[in-house]
């Protein structure tokens, strides 16, 4: 079957209060159209067509994926005005099916029930029964229950207002039928809009059954119109998303308090604890557990590593066995072998350390390579700025860093080498040796404390 799909996009979204196109508001740290998006590559058709036009070229530019037509509606003239701006590029022999940019969360199955609902019917409908059915769309049908037309609220008559099955707006069709149907399409209604919803009365009067597909639920076919309903939808989604999580074997302390904002794939046994946030693709190996009010973004931790509470694990990748935080930072370019101890107030970047080596309080480790079974003490930095250029330090296996020492960039400490504490370590260091660079200590005996002078 060739399908094309069609996302509107160029409305204003003006209840949303904001300068941002409101397709382009988040969920789930992703952009309603990008939901909206991945749910059209889900079906993969031949091509997805982006209607945009409010906000201007912020919303293409905010997606730049390859696979996206743009197609520009410059003036908002109604559903199918917009819809028809896209068909010039939709091939005849096409079934289209058409999605809005603000509505996030309709699932593939549903989207493909719909699409596999047009065949003998040339056009399908998304529709859902609801109690309170507001400014929507009312389902007309006739005595035998077949679909006749679509009326606008501001259109309806009282007993059409009754209704309460209402028009999701989402809706297939074939592509040659859509043309002409959109043709015929004028304006004379209560908004002076072209309504895509006119089609279905044309398609009727064409002698053609029209079909309909339940949604599943209210849920599936919730629309953004403002701030309250993005974090509805965002609430929803996310327990979806701990559900899903939950079923594959996750144990999520609390799923009220737990964002997913990406992916997470986990091996047996991991626990999450509250207030953890996963961003971008996050991958952990079994028995992992992670303590409350943690950030993992784009990472990967392997097997029976412990993650204590509030660190930020970002673009890095920790090894077995390792034990972080409380409050540790790990940055872009992290790579902990196995079994490394990373304590309070550490700071890792762009170094891999070695198996076993420690930093267990207030260091900083940028641009290094650590050996096996070192340990750095606390307050020790590596100075890998020099206010114009980054350089690396090497520190060799089994080396034994003081606290408080300033390792100055580009520098190397040889295997088992000991640094004395407070030490500034400019010039590599011998193996094996103790290295310091210590002012003397002395103690003043005839020194005498001043006295406040009487005034
Ligand atoms: C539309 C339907 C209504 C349905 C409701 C579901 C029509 C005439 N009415 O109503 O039956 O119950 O959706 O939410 O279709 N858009 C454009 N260009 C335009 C107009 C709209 O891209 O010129 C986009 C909007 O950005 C939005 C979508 O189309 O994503 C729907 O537009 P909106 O104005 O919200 O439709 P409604 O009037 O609510
Ligand atoms: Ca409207």
């Amino acid at each position: 079957m060739k399908l094309d799909t069609i996302i509107l996009a160029a409305g204003k979204g003006t209840r949303m209060r904001s300068d941002l196109p409101k397709v382009l508001h988040e969920v789930a740290g992703k952009s309603l159209l990008g939901h909206v998006c991945d749910a059209a590559r889900s079906l993969k058709p031949r091509g997805i067509h982006v209607v945009y036009g409010h906000g201007g070229d912020a919303v293409p530019a905010a997606l730049p994926d390859s696979d996206l037509s743009w197609v520009l509606q410059a003036e908002q003239l109604g559903t199918g005005h917009a819809v028809d701006q896209a068909m010039p590029s939709i091939q005849d022999d096409s079934i289209v099916l058409v999605l809005y940019g603000d509505v996030p969360l309709l699932g593939t199955k549903t989207l493909a029930e719909l699409v596999g609902a047009v065949g003998d019917a040339p056009l399908a409908l998304l529709t859902v029964a609801l109690d309170d059915p507001a400014s929507y769309g009312r389902i007309v049908r006739d005595d035998a229950g077949s679909v006749q037309r679509i009326v606008e609220a501001k259109d309806a008559t009282a007993a059409e207002l009754a209704l309460n099955e209402i028009n999701t707006g989402i809706l297939a069709a074939r592509a040659s039928d859509m043309k002409r149907w959109l043709a015929a399409v004028g304006n004379d209604n209560a908004q002076g809009e072209y309504y895509l919803t006119d089609i279905v009365e044309l398609a009727v009067s064409e002698g053609a059954k029209v079909a309909d597909v339940q949604a599943p639920s209210e849920r599936e076919a919730l629309g953004v119109n403002s701030k309250l309903d993005l974090a509805v939808v965002e609430r929803i989604y996310q327990s979806d998303a701990c559900d899903a999580l939950m079923a594959d074997g996750l144990t999520i302390r609390d799923p009220a308090r737990f964002d997913l904002r990406g992916t997470l794939a986990m091996g047996k046994d991991c626990i999450v604890d509250i207030n953890v946030i996963v961003e971008g693709d996050v991958q952990l190996g079994d028995r992992v557990v992670v303590g409350p009010n943690t950030i993992l973004r784009n990472c990967t931790v392997a097997d029976d590593t412990r993650i204590d509470a509030n660190c930020v694990i970002d673009q890095a990748a920790v090894g077995k066995g390792c034990l972080i935080g409380p409050f540790a930072r790990l940055r872009p370019g992290a790579e902990l072998k196995p079994e490394v101890h990373v304590g309070n107030f550490v700071e890792i970047k762009n170094s891999i350390v070695g198996h076993g080596s420690k930093a267990n309080h207030l260091a900083y480790v940028g641009d290094s390579t650590v050996g096996d079974g070192v340990n750095i003490g606390a307050g020790t930095i590596t100075a890998n700025y020099d206010g114009a250029n980054k350089h690396r330090t090497i520190i060799g296996d089994r080396a034994s860093i003081g606290s408080n020492c300033v390792l100055v960039a580009p520098v190397t400490v040889g295997d088992g080498a000991t640094i004395g504490a407070g030490s500034t370590i400019g010039k590599d260091t011998p193996a094996e040796q103790l290295t310091l660079t210590r002012a003397k200590q002395i103690s003043v005996a005839s020194w005498k404390r001043p006295i406040k002078v009487p005034k």
